[in-house]
């Protein structure tokens, strides 16, 4: 099944209770949770009480995206303030099998991120252990970017690698999408599908419906 997981990124964090209800409202399946520390990115955003806060908003799956250092000192708090899938990203853990055993032992989902220059065979083993690849469409830290094209053959190659080992993964596509690309990326393989600004940019709700449409097709 096609999923759509707006990010709270671009949310305005005045209203951000009464938006993420929004988003919840008009079927988006997912909330995608960036987390940034300023170290793995450049950007800070926010963190467990903020998503404690919204966890009362959505019944939603909350998919929260560590853009962190050693994202695996922070799995119990997240697990504790609602978490339901949690990445990690590969690049940023020095044991990333720990650290998705760690996530598996809440009994939570467990994401494993890349970043656009990332190869391919960083996850390879590591595979059949994971609920979710999330490939990054744009350099990891803000929102409103423009899509990195070689990304949509890094999510083909995925699928591909997932089909040859027999696997049921989803692959999530994060950074750049709009209403005009989704669809590339979807064929290339991708069921879980990130928008940030073309989300909150305008009527949400709305945009929300726009998307679920394609996502359905
Ligand atoms: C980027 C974040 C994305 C971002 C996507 O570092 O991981 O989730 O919010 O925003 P858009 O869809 O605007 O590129
Ligand atoms: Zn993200």
């Amino acid at each position: 099944m096609n999923c759509l997981s707006p990010s709270i990124l671009s949310a305005d964090f005045a209203n951000l209770g009464e938006q993420v209800r929004m988003l919840d409202e008009a079927g988006a399946q997912y909330v995608h949770i960036d987390v940034m520390d300023g170290m793995f990115v450049p950007s800070i955003s926010f963190g467990m009480p903020v998503i404690k806060s919204i966890r009362e908003c959505s019944d939603r799956i909350f998919d929260v995206h560590l853009m962190i250092e050693e994202p695996g000192r922070y799995i119990d708090d997240l697990a504790e303030v609602g978490a339901d899938l949690i990445t990690v990203h590969a690049e940023a853990c020095k044991h990333l099998d720990r650290t998705i055993e760690a996530i598996k032992e809440k009994g939570l989902l467990a994401g494993v991120a890349l970043n656009p220059a990332t190869p391919l065979s960083a996850i390879e083993w590591i595979l059949p252990k994971v609920d979710m690849v999330l490939i990054m469409s744009v350099n990891p830290g803000f929102g409103g970017q423009k899509l990195i094209p070689y990304t949509v053959e890094k999510v083909r190659a995925l699928k591909k690698m997932i089909d040859e080992k027999g696997l049921k993964i989803d692959i999530e596509v994060d950074g750049g999408v709009n209403l005009e690309n989704v669809t590339e990326v979807m064929d290339a393989g991708a069921n879980i599908i990130v928008a940030g600004s073309a989300v909150f940019k305008g009527d949400i709700s709305e945009n929300v419906e726009r998307f679920l449409d394609v996502l359905k097709e």
